[in-house]
């Protein structure tokens, strides 16, 4: 098979490492990638959002299945798309991809189906949203509605904040169109879970849990980045906390989908809040989380190819799929300034110096000249495996300290519990 993957990040690298590994994968090419899937796909240089571009490189090289990594080309209908020429592609449609596209239409569809979920409201005048400042007390939850690469979201500790983020996002359009509606919403405390889930319209089935950790700074303090690091299974996520979200969570919104006539195939990304009380739904995303698929996909033992045709041919309830026991710990290696300001083109050293039992997803590089340079605020996801957590916690960190490179940031707390 020839295979075509979409995106660039340390989730597309996994993609493409786990393809890698498959007896059915003869070629496979990746969309823009970066410098690690250079050594495992043809990197093509055509931009996630150039759907035509993409559409006609599918065509011309009779690729049998694109998988498609981010949300953007997803909310633009890439899918849809494809579709219309014939071409095999793995996502939801354009009108399930609103579940990440839009945080209101999330909202709307949680409360609708009775799915647990905290309080919110919905504005498009920024005269209305400066009078619910402070309704569900603070903290303040802020989100822009559309996409705005996770860090649309503000966490508001008093009125001063909250009307500048509303400011932010309604006058100065911080975020472009996404902010032209925003949620706001009740603050959950608890701790947070993800769980990625296959789903071919019929059935959901979740994966093995993980933990992201989104704040820069150790004991997540400081801003919302896309994600510093993660671990898998969840150390909270225990049999009890599994039923509850079947029952409570994933059952009802799979028949959510189908009473409002949602063709749901691809990933759904369940992002929750473990709060004392119960488990709540803080977002939908449509695609493999990054950085949770460097911990999730690398556990996984069957076959991807042979999981994503079982739900493009509608039969994922016959469909096995195994789990490694081997824990997983990732930690993200940033650029210094992210998620503000950052400078890119720095030469990364240490990468040969890597244990047989880790592993460096790429996100942020290119390579240039033969050199492996930093291209983004998220370089690079270090991951290693154990029997606990603990053991592949060591192992990540030991190889963390091999690699280096100009102004590197790191947090030195992934894998540990953190409870606020
Ligand atoms: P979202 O993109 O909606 O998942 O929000 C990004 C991050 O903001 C989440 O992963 C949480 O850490 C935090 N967050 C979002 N909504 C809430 C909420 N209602 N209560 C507490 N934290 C939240
Ligand atoms: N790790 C969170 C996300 O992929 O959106």
């Amino acid at each position: 098979m020839k295979i075509l993957v979409i995106g660039s990040g340390g989730r597309e690298h996994t993609i493409v490492w786990k393809l890698n590994k498959s007896p059915r994968v003869d070629k496979i090419y990746c969309a823009p990638g970066n410098a690690g899937t250079y050594s495992m796909a043809e990197n093509v240089e055509i931009k996630v959002d150039d759907i035509e571009g993409l559409c006609t490189f599918a065509k011309e090289k009779q690729i049998d299945l694109t998988i498609v990594g981010p949300e953007v080309p997803l909310v633009m209908g890439i899918v849809d798309r494809f579709e219309e020429e014939n071409l095999k592609v793995f996502g939801p449609n354009k009108e399930c991809a609103q579940l990440e596209g839009s945080k209101a239409f999330t909202k709307d569809f949680l409360y609708r189906h009775n799915i647990p979920t905290g309080d919110y409201k919905e504005f498009t005048s920024f005269e209305e949203a400066k009078k619910a400042v402070g309704i569900y007390g603070y903290p303040m939850v802020i989100k822009a509605d559309g996409l705005a690469a996770g860090k649309g979201v503000v966490i508001a500790e008093n009125e001063d904040e909250a009307l500048k983020a509303m400011d932010d996002m309604m006058k100065d359009k911080k975020f472009g169109e996404a902010g032209e509606k925003i949620v706001i919403e009740e603050f959950l405390k608890g701790i947070e879970t993800s769980i990625l889930c296959f789903v071919d319209g019929e059935s959901i089935v979740p994966m093995v849990s993980a933990q992201d950790y989104k704040k820069i700074f150790d004991e997540d303090e400081g801003p919302n980045t896309g994600g510093m690091g993660t671990y898998s299974p969840s150390l909270i996520y225990d049999e009890k906390l599994d039923e509850e979200v079947k029952e409570k969570i994933l059952v009802p919104t799979l028949d959510g989908f189908k009473k409002d006539g949602l063709n749901f195939k691809g990933i759904l990304f369940v992002g929750l809040m473990i709060t004392k009380e119960s488990a709540k739904v803080l977002e939908f995303n449509v695609r493999f989380g990054d950085p949770e698929t460097q911990t999730v996909l690398s556990r996984l033992e069957t076959d991807l190819v042979e999981i994503m045709e079982s739900i493009l041919d509608g039969r994922l309830k016959q469909q096995e799929i195994k789990w490694k026991e081997q824990k997983a710990v990732c930690v993200v290696l940033a650029s210094g300034g992210y998620p503000g300001n950052y400078e890119k083109g720095k030469e990364i050293q240490g990468l040969l110096d890597i244990d047989e039992d880790a592993f460096v997803f790429h996100a942020g590089t290119k390579m240039v000249d033969g050199k492996v340079l930093t291209n983004g605020g998220r370089v690079l996801g270090v991951t290693a495996w154990g029997d606990t957590i603990d053991e592949a916690r060591k192992k990540a960190y030991e190889n963390v300290s091999r690699i280096s490179f100009d102004k590197m940031y790191y947090r030195k707390d992934i894998g540990k519990l953190i409870e606020k």
